[in-house]
């Protein structure tokens, strides 16, 4: 951003290189002091508009990439990603190859367990009571009284986000009962 006149340019490079470390001293130190709290107080604001977005992270606690992700999880896929508040949340892939614009929260509306998709089934069953969801994660079969819940699932700057589920459930009609 600081430029030189070119009437004060030296033609000694050494002299040169030393202008220039001295310059990146001067900038480098306040620039990365600066550079945290900025990125603190401007990345969880920008996201889903200060709804309270918050960015996908995989089994390993990655940020997840949404090409990268497609990449390896074909359609119809239905793997668990960390989401809101840290549930365990299915990221969805639809028949075209897209990430949907919904995700499943896993945690059983029984008790609580987390309910592991079955891909020959075509649906989520819960290991702990045999409650049954369909592939949207409406409930088919209980104890369990309540569907899973949806959050929203938006791709922000090439990661995958969720976003709080406010809005009418499409697969009921009803109004959330998570929100
Ligand atoms: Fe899932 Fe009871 S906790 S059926």
């Amino acid at each position: 951003a600081t430029s030189i006149p070119a009437d004060d340019r030296v033609p000694d490079m050494g002299k040169r290189q030393l202008m220039n470390l001295l310059l990146l001293g001067a900038l480098s130190l306040p620039t990365a002091g600066m550079l945290i709290p900025y990125t603190y107080f401007f990345v969880p604001s920008g996201l889903g508009g200060g709804g309270g977005g918050t960015v996908a992270k995989d089994a390993l606690g990655n940020d997840i990439v949404a090409e990268q992700w497609l990449k390896t999880h074909g359609p119809g896929d239905r793997t668990l990603s960390q989401g809101l508040k840290g549930d365990p949340t299915y990221l969805v892939v639809e028949k075209d190859k897209t990430l949907a614009t919904y995700g499943i929260n896993a945690v059983c509306t029984h008790l609580g367990c987390v309910v592991p998709w079955n891909q020959a089934e075509k649906k989520f069953i819960c290991p702990c009571h045999g409650s049954q969801y369909n592939d949207q994660g409406r409930v088919v079969r209980g104890p369990a009284p309540l569907s899973l819940a949806l959050a929203h699932c938006d791709i922000d700057d090439g990661k995958v986000i969720f976003v709080p589920w406010v809005e009418t459930d499409f697969r009921t009609g009803d109004d959330p009962w998570w929100a």
